[in-house]
């Protein structure tokens, strides 16, 4: 038994979608309720829908009882404020489960390949059913702004990068692709994220939106990539070593290396892209 996936994300893991005129909506996310997540204080999620409706963006397998990431339940505070957004949300027909709003710092590219993370999408999530993913909906205008996209966390030749402007819509499988974006802008990004379960109706989203892969980012210079690799790989190391020091051991079960994620097991924190 495994799961229900899409083949049109069988390839390369993602799909861009034709763009939404965001430019039409005001900005519903600026008055959004926020709550802090974990402990870096940087990066900021206003929830939609939650495990059971409350403002709060925990795994739903980290509730009483747990779930996996299904079947969400919206939250009226927010739901209220950001009517849009949720319309958006609910547009896929797919059964969703988190959905939030991601405010992001600007970073480096340093800093998103140190953040390269996998999302523990699927877990309880039973087997013969939709496979979770992710739909992220770009609100604000990030024209520099790229989703790091790797299928090998430590290899740049594997890596995609997805132009953020408003209005970009992409789908990622993000338990299978490492993610972070890289935002070098001077104030926040903004970002409709939304877990989905994979079926016909997700497909049929797809499908209607002129799915392609060709992401049209432009190219950096060998030499800053290999740079901000390094760069990224030394603070790894450093994280590690800090890890050690506590006694904590710094790798998830299936042995990826926890760094860009909190201390505790499957957790995400300020890495989220
Ligand atoms: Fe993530």
């Amino acid at each position: 038994m495994s799961y229900l996936k899409l083949p049109i994300l069988s390839e390369t893991g993602f799909v861009i979608v034709d763009s939404y005129d965001q430019s039409a909506d005001p900005r519903e996310w600026d008055n959004l309720v926020y709550v802090d997540w974990k402990s870096s204080g940087d990066t900021r999620f206003a929830p939609l829908a939650s495990a059971y409706g409350d403002m709060e963006c925990d795994g739903f397998w980290n509730h009483t009882p747990p779930k996996t990431d299904k079947d969400g339940v919206w939250v009226d505070e927010n739901v209220a404020i950001a009517p849009i957004l949720t319309q958006r949300a609910k547009e896929f027909e797919a059964n969703i489960g988190r959905c939030r709003v991601i405010e992001l710092q600007p970073n480096t590219y340093a800093d998103a390949i140190y953040n390269l993370h996998r999302d523990d999408n699927n877990r309880l999530n039973p087997e013969g059913t939709g496979w979770i993913v992710r739909a992220f909906f770009n609100l604000t205008d990030d024209q520099d702004s790229v989703m790091v996209l790797r299928e090998d966390k430590d290899d740049p030749a594997t890596e995609t990068r997805v132009p953020l402007p408003a209005g970009a819509q992409v789908v990622i499988d993000t338990q299978r692709l490492y993610h972070a974006v890289w935002h070098p802008g001077n104030k926040p990004r903004y970002c409709l994220i939304t877990s989905l379960e994979s079926g016909p109706q997700l497909d049929e989203w797809i499908a209607s939106r002129h799915p392609h892969v060709d992401s049209q980012a432009p190219d950096l210079e060998p030499a800053f990539i290999a740079e901000s690799q390094g760069q990224a790989e030394a603070k790894r190391a450093a994280r590690a070593a800090a890890l050690a020091q506590q006694g904590k051991n710094p790798k998830f079960g299936d042995g990826t290396m926890a760094f860009a994620q909190d201390d505790e097991y499957g957790q995400e924190v300020m890495s989220e892209a």
